[in-house]
């Protein structure tokens, strides 16, 4: 049996995520859908219930002691994301739904002052669905063109034509850090620094690659950058948005309600300051400070040690997998994260999601979320598994026996 040589001891950290130990048809869960959304350590829901049991209260707006408890450890989420990724002040942390939110906040706000006809907004051939249709809407809004970076048979981004696919023109180059998809890790930072050139501005979609590996906003110099919550062990529904302080401030607010304003009357509003000119109405509290705790909790483990441990299972599941009759690997960047996409012939990638599923093991089947990815590659979808840190090459060697047993079913 393969065995991996690296710093984490996975036995006890599984014994931190209790879902871990459950059976799915009588079967020990094997879960590899880390890519939808990862498992929670007990810290994430010990914080969660912490939380309504002992000091549930609205934020920012009471004076007695719950309210005081509840902002305070509201508002250390925020310092805990500003350090983790070395934004200047926690005001530049604006907290959202998610990814999405996010996505959706820029290309709404950014675009309402930018964007005007003729103007272009260019994303990649590897997006999202979020990184694709946010932009679409502002570009009918404002009579601008989306132009996209084409990619190649690998589903790496071909930067042959980037000269002229960024001009002057570009108000806003927005990019797929890690893509869902393939697990392809594009050169976010080569990117910005071209598009900063003619004046463009940078959004990054970093929800596949806040997961895998340290983010550091001032490095990348991103003028904005999101992800989502839930992907890094922490709760659905809470996300983030980094954005530099200047340019926050220059944008109008996305929502109207309370909280995101200075002064209200009938005839005009001001607007608070940041990061509360974002985060209109009550926000989610509980999942916030939860998200501390999943931060900290990725932290204690290490960002080193993570990408380690998933490389290893990466190469291992690639090797496995390319000794599969008829498999074929749909994504062979050169620089991946911990993403398994491929495709069987003769046989369709849900059906395999089935059978598999009847092992006890959690992979996702179709198009990803990223139908222009599929079209381009000529397929209606993959199989894709996808690896976290809590997973072991016990669990990879159970998937392709029964992935091999699922085919020889199916053919
Ligand atoms: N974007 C998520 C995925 O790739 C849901 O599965």
């Amino acid at each position: 049996m393969a065995s991996i040589a690296g710093t984490l001891d996975v036995v006890q950290i599984r014994k931190d995520f209790p879902i871990l130990s459950r059976k799915v048809h009588q079967k020990p869960l094997v879960y590899l859908d880390n890519a939808a959304t990862s498992q929670k350590p007990q810290v994430v829901i010990d914080a969660l219930t912490n939380y309504y049991q002992n000091y549930n209260a609205n934020i920012h707006r009471g004076i007695h002691s719950l309210a005081d408890e509840a902002t305070s450890a509201y508002e250390s989420t925020r310092r805990a994301i500003q350090t983790w990724i070395n934004a200047e002040k926690p005001e530049e942390i604006i907290f959202t739904r998610g990814t999405t939110e996010g996505i959706n906040l820029i290309a709404y706000s950014f675009s309402q002052i930018n964007l005007a006809k003729g103007d272009e907004i260019l994303i990649s051939g590897l997006e999202h669905h979020s990184n694709i249709v946010p932009w679409q809407m502002a570009c009918e809004r404002h009579g601008a063109h989306l132009k996209v970076i084409p990619i190649n048979t690998k589903g790496e981004l071909d930067l042959s034509g980037l000269e002229e696919l960024i001009s002057e023109r570009t108000k806003m180059v927005a990019l797929i850090y890690v893509s869902n998809a393939l697990g392809t890790i594009n050169p976010v930072k080569d990117i910005t620094e071209k598009a900063h050139k003619v004046g463009a501005k940078v959004l990054l979609d970093a929800a596949q690659a806040a997961p895998h590996f340290d983010l550091d906003v001032r490095d990348l110099d991103c003028d904005f950058l999101v992800f989502s919550g839930h992907k890094i062990l922490g709760p659905t529904g809470i996300g983030i948005l980094y954005g530099k302080e200047a340019e926050l401030n220059h944008l109008p607010p996305y929502q109207g309600g309370g909280e995101m304003i200075a002064e209200v009357s009938f005839e005009h509003t001001t607007y608070n300051v940041l990061p509360y000119k974002f985060e209109a109405g009550t926000p989610n509290i509980a999942d916030t400070i939860a998200l501390k705790a999943a931060i900290e909790y990725m932290q204690t483990i290490g960002f080193d040690a993570i990408a380690q441990h998933e490389n290893e299972l990466l190469s291992y599941a690639t090797r496995q997998l390319t000794a599969i009759d008829g498999l074929r690997l749909i994504g062979t960047a050169e620089k991946k994260a911990s993403v398994a996409s491929f495709v069987v012939e003769g046989v369709h990638h849900q059906d395999l999601g089935i059978l598999l599923d009847q092992d006890g093991i959690a992979i996702r089947t179709g198009h990803h979320c990223a139908q222009p990815i599929m079209s381009q590659l000529g397929l209606k979808g993959t199989c894709r598994a996808s690896f976290a840190f809590y997973n072991t090459l016990e669990e990879i060697e159970f998937f392709i026996h029964s992935l091999r047993k699922a085919i020889s079913m199916l053919r």
